[in-house]
């Protein structure tokens, strides 16, 4: 089937989420990964209790708590650099391929969309800053709705707004639980898999794998 509708996830798959650390590495020193995957792995915990409870708060805000916990929790990284982690956070770097894959894939007459925890303006100004704007026709922000990735009315605001059944819009995401979600939903999904991680939620497979959204210009 060719598509012709395609939604990303944002953070970790447009934009690296890892990115803020790595631009002061040098100055957070030896324990900066685990600072990161701490940091990244409480946002997403927060998220999913919070649905869970009916206690949104907002992703920022979320992004904020997380850094001080990870923070804590690995003593070894200056604390001073937490408003420039924070800072660094509205100006990620996209991945590399992410300019020309989205561009063409525009090109090939697609309607381009992102779907996303951030905040609207989180996701603007990291669209802005990876000069996205001119290929991105629209940006969904579960703010909206109040509830976070994997409720399913998170993925029914594409469809809803876009008049599209499900099966007829392809959505990439680089985590594999938003994966399971969006195909729960009945996207058709992609997982990119930057990293090689192993497969999970092997009830709720993709229809494809990828190592980067390079694959997309073939296989759509
Ligand atoms: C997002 C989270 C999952 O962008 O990274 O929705």
């Amino acid at each position: 089937m060719h598509f012709s509708a395609f939604v990303f996830d944002a953070y970790g798959t447009l934009f690296d989420v890892h990115a803020a650390v790595r631009r002061h590495a040098a100055a957070i020193g030896p324990d900066g990964q685990m600072l990161s995957e701490i940091w990244r792995a409480k946002q997403l915990e927060y998220s999913w209790v919070r649905s869970l409870m009916g206690s949104y708060a907002d992703f920022w805000q979320l992004t904020q708590e997380s850094l001080d916990y990870a923070l804590r929790k690995v003593p070894s990284a200056d604390q001073r650099l937490r408003d420039d982690l924070l800072d660094a956070y509205w100006r990620l770097d996209c991945y590399p391929e992410v300019p020309h894959v989205l561009k063409a894939l525009k090109a090939g007459g697609a309607r381009l969309g992102i779907l996303s925890n951030g905040s609207p303006a989180m996701l603007e100004a990291a669209v802005r800053s990876a000069a996205l704007d001119q290929t991105i026709d629209d940006v969904f922000s579960v703010d909206l709705i109040r509830r976070y990735k994997t409720d399913p009315s998170v993925y029914d605001m594409v469809t809803t707004s876009w008049r599209l059944y499900p099966g007829s819009i392809s959505f990439q995401s680089s985590n594999r639980w938003d994966v399971a979600g969006a195909t729960k939903f009945g996207f058709r999904t992609v997982w990119i898999n930057r990293t090689s991680q192993p497969d999970e939620y092997r009830d709720l497979s993709p229809s494809l794998i990828l190592p980067t959204l390079d694959g997309l210009l073939t296989a759509s």
